[in-house]
């Protein structure tokens, strides 16, 4: 009996804190598409993208010194996990006229883990 609570406490603990740091892994993985675009880091430069730091829960079109389109500039939209998921399946169909040339992801997975790593990065100085 002794051994079994001890089992399951032992699986209680441990698998969350696995998926975690595989969630971070295939995030970063993910994020390699980004990349080309986008900077993650505190203050890095925009590219032809801006940069993502801290992007979760800002208003989209905000960061400074970036000059967006003007269907990004007005959509009103917070980069919420939501928003975020609906943006990176198909970026065109859920803000029409935005600038990012990016096909979308198709994988239900890779959009959880890259906003995971998004928000990791973004706990970073
Ligand atoms: C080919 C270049 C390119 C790639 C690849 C790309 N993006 Fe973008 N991204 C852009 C551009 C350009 C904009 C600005 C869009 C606008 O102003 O309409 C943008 C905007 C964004 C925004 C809105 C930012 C804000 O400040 O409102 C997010 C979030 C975003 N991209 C996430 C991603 C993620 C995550 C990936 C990878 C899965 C990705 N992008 C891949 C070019 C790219």
């Amino acid at each position: 009996m002794k051994f079994f609570v001890l089992f399951f406490s032992f699986l209680v603990i441990f698998i969350p804190l696995q998926s975690t740091a595989q969630d971070f892994d295939s995030g970063k993985k993910v994020y390699r598409k980004c990349k080309a675009c986008h900077t993650i880091a505190s203050g890095a430069k925009h590219r032809v993208g801006p940069n993502l730091y801290k992007v979760i829960d800002r208003k989209a079109g905000s960061a400074k010194g970036y000059r967006y389109s003007k269907s990004m500039k007005s959509s009103e939209i917070i980069w919420n996990k939501e928003n975020l998921s609906l943006y990176l399946i198909n970026p065109r169909k859920f803000i029409k006229g935005t600038k990012m040339a990016f096909a979308g992801l198709k994988k239900e997975t890779d959009i959880t883990n890259v906003i995971y790593y998004i928000n990791e990065m973004s706990k970073k100085e």
